[in-house]
């Protein structure tokens, strides 16, 4: 365990973000620091950017922002890099995905056109939906990693990046049980070298991310660094990781309305969801093996947070329902309809209709930043191996073996912001509060 205010590493030098994919969330992140740095926007939905921490007791008024409280790199500080199968440059990439308007792109067109992708490593069989280009060939996945080993040891050189940072921002990919060759790196170096179908392209990122001692988020559902070979990987070369899928627009509803409802005692007996999507990672979506991968990450959500073995007459028997459309029309803004079937006092039904008219990557945008500079932090802390206290910002986050997640984004919170108050060596908060009435 990490000690109570330990010593941290100062965050001198630039930070590299390195981006798998550059699509929507990318190219909304990138172009986002850009007009915040340039004064032309505000960094709203960033914790490390506008939150502050309660700090000691109530009675004090020690409240700083987040970013004062916890050495974290300045924005002007970063250089973003990416991989995408396609070569269009970030402001091209940015202009196509349609999410930021044009006249924005525009004022920051010289500095969103330097970013070019690397070629990527992809292989269709895994996203059935896309086919690009900008791709590697080799002999088998062993010399890919290599490949992105190099790549990210060139761009370290090419910008003087003092550290690095890598987030998974690339589509979602096929469902993938973990099997055998996930179990360790011994098994997962021999796949490699055979080219075994378990090992999917974002394995193979997260590994050259570990191999390289850089810390790793995954923003899609798939398995990826959600693996044995992998986390013991982190854990044995001290890097810092963290996933899976970032947690927006319905699943974030769902972690704010569902915890609400349990601490009232108020039975569930259905809830069904259903979106219309029309941009790039709805056509990705359309395809059922891609889904799939998502749909396991939406449903567990409520079982977890409902308890349902705890609670068998509340929310033993609830059906839960996740659709995704894929609509083009709509392009990035999503609209998510629920409908929550829930019952009260002797057994009364109620319903409650939500229907979210959100921007995808506009609300994921915020959690790539805060990943990248808490995942920075982490490892400026030697922290290491799953960092459970980012769950905050995961639809299904990433545990150790023995635990199962915490899905309550207010539980979420309280563990993210106690954590850096561990860090920094003041007493964590536990809202008990007796002391005030003595
Ligand atoms: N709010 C959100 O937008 C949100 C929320 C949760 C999760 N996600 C996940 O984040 C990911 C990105 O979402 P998006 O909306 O930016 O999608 P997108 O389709 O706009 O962008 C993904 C990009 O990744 C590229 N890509 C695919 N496979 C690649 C590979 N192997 N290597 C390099 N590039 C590759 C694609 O060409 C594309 O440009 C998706 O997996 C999505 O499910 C997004």
């Amino acid at each position: 365990m990490i000690a109570k205010g330990i010593e941290i590493k100062p965050p001198s030098g630039k930070l590299g973000v390195l981006l798998v994919g550059l699509g929507a969330v990318s190219t909304t992140v990138i172009a986002g620091v850009e007009a915040i740095r340039k004064g032309l926007a505000k960094p709203i939905g960033s914790l490390t950017q506008m939150a502050t921490i309660r700090l000691g007791k109530r009675t004090e008024g020690r409240s700083p922002k987040i970013k004062d409280f916890v050495p974290l790199a300045e924005l002007d500080d970063l250089i973003f890099g990416a991989w995408d199968i396609f070569e269009e440059n970030c402001y091209e990439a940015a202009l196509h995905c349609g999410v930021l308007e044009k006249t924005l792109l525009e004022q920051l067109r010289p500095e969103l056109e330097c970013i070019k992708p690397m070629r990527a490593v992809f292989d269709k069989n895994y996203v059935k939906r896309l086919s690009g280009t900008n791709v590697k060939t080799a002999n088998n996945k062993r010399e890919l990693a290599e490949m992105l080993i190099a790549d990210i040891e060139q761009f370290r050189k090419l910008h003087g990046c003092t550290r690095l940072v890598m987030i998974w921002c690339a589509s979602t990919e096929a469902y993938l049980k973990p099997s055998a060759v996930h179990q360790s790196i011994e098994t997962f170096e021999k796949a490699l070298e055979e080219n075994s179908p378990e090992i999917a392209p974002s394995m193979i990122y997260a590994y050259a991310a570990i191999k390289s001692r850089i810390p790793f988020a995954n923003g899609a559902p798939n398995l990826t660094v959600d693996i044995p070979a992998l986390t013991n990987l982190a854990i044995k070369l001290g890097v810092p990781i963290c996933g899976k899928d970032f947690k927006t627009g319905q699943t974030l509803m769902k972690t704010i309305v569902a915890p609400g409802l349990k601490s009232r005692m108020l039975g569930l007996s259905g809830w069904y969801s259903t979106n219309i999507l029309g941009n790039r990672d709805g056509e990705v979506l359309d395809d059922p093996e891609s889904f799939k991968t998502k749909e396991e990450s939406k449903l567990s959500v409520l079982e977890y947070i409902l308890q349902p073995e705890v609670y068998p007459e509340l929310y033993g028997d609830f059906s839960h329902v996740v659709r995704i459309n894929y609509y083009p029309p709509r392009g990035d803004n999503k609209e998510g309809w629920d409908n929550i079937d829930i019952f009260g006092w002797l057994g009364y039904p109620m319903q409650i209709k939500i229907n979210f008219l959100c921007r995808d990557s506009i609300l994921a945008a915020p959690i790539a930043l805060d990943l990248a500079l808490f995942l920075d932090l982490a490892q400026r802390c030697g922290m290491y191996g799953i960092q459970e206290w980012l769950s905050f910002y995961f639809k299904s986050p990433m545990t150790a073996p023995q635990l199962y997640p915490e899905h309550d984004l207010f539980i979420q919170l309280m563990k993210l912001k106690n954590t850096l108050r561990h860090i920094r060596g003041e007493e964590l908060i536990t809202h008990l509060g007796l002391e005030y009435y003595d």
